[in-house]
């Protein structure tokens, strides 16, 4: 399947995974209007495309993201409302809604400096793994706004108060390993093993049953905002979905390859897929 160009975004498919670059390099890929529809156009056709299992979000060049861009989001929209709506709109609609209601598992791969706005899309991915030498920093406390749209929400449904707090109140920055120290990313590598330590992730997830996968992934981030009541109900339906939806029969065959040909343990690591395809057709 071919992907569109973009003005602002590029796509690169490599062994199932779909790398997509905010690209804007010469501007530490500031979000301008234009990146914001491009990402919004882009990431349903990723989501489609069966050549992709999984999605890394990464920055062009030497930065992750700088934020919004303070020339033509905000400066250039201040007199032009419906451009500001329509921008906005985008904005938190292919980060709040397309990336964190993903089909597929994504995975913010920080490669340099992550400002303000540039937050939201790192939160959104269900994992991000940093280079040590990343830069993570909420800029906003220091020219005039507050870490808005869902910036505040998304980081303080990430991190503990206290860290919320101060980082967002001082400004101050953190590298990619004081990051990985308070759960703001799940890792932190040097830089020179960022790329193949991301892979390596995508590829374990890319193992898995990927209804059940799918599944699990939408939970986990559902079930935070739910009652205990609440949350034993969702899940009962989730996994009534899986059901539903598994053409694989993991669940029976991750038994049966347990259980009876004894070939994996699943505490440490996915059944085998490929094996589980051949008995559901031998069963047909
Ligand atoms: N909006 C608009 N332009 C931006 C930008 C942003 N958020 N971040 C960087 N740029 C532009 C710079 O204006 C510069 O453009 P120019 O070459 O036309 O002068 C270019 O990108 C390179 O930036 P520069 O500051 O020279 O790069 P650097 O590597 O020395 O520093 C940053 C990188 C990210 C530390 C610095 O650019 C910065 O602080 N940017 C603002 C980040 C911010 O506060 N974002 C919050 C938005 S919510």
């Amino acid at each position: 399947m071919t992907i569109g160009t973009y003005r602002t975004v590029k796509v690169e498919k490599e062994d199932g995974i779909g790398w997509l670059y905010m690209n804007r390099p010469e501007k530490r890929n500031a979000m301008n209007p234009q990146m914001h529809f491009d990402m919004d156009a882009v990431l349903p056709e990723i989501e489609g495309d069966p050549e992709i299992g999984a999605v890394i979000l990464t920055g062009a060049g030497e930065a992750f993201c700088a934020g919004q861009d303070l020339r033509e989001y905000f400066r250039g929209l201040d007199g032009d409302p419906m451009g500001r709506r329509r921008a906005g709109e985008a904005s938190e609609r292919w980060r709040n809604r397309r990336l964190a209601g993903f089909n597929k598992p994504t995975i913010a791969m920080v490669n340099g400096y992550c400002i303000g706005g540039g937050f939201t899309q790192m939160l959104c991915c269900d994992f991000a793994i940093a280079a040590d030498e990343a830069v993570f920093g909420l800029s906003e406390v220091n020219w005039g706004i507050l870490p808005g749209g869902l910036v505040s929400k998304k980081l303080t449904d990430t991190l503990l108060f206290r860290h919320a707090m101060y980082y967002a109140c001082t400004g101050r920055t953190l590298d990619g390993k004081r990051a990985a120290e308070i759960g703001l990313v799940n890792e932190s590598y040097p830089r020179d093993r960022l790329k193949e330590e991301t892979v390596a992730l995508a590829r374990e997830l890319m193992e898995k049953n990927q209804e059940v996968l799918r599944a699990t992934k939408h939970a986990i981030r559902a079930v935070r905002t739910m009652n205990d009541d609440q949350a034993f109900d969702y899940l009962a339906a989730k996994g009534a979905e899986i059901k539903q939806r598994d053409r694989e029969n993991a669940y029976a065959n991750g038994i049966k390859q347990f259980l009876d040909d004894k070939s994996y343990k699943p505490t440490f690591g996915a059944y085998d897929r490929e094996q589980a395809i051949r008995d559901n057709q031998a069963a047909e």
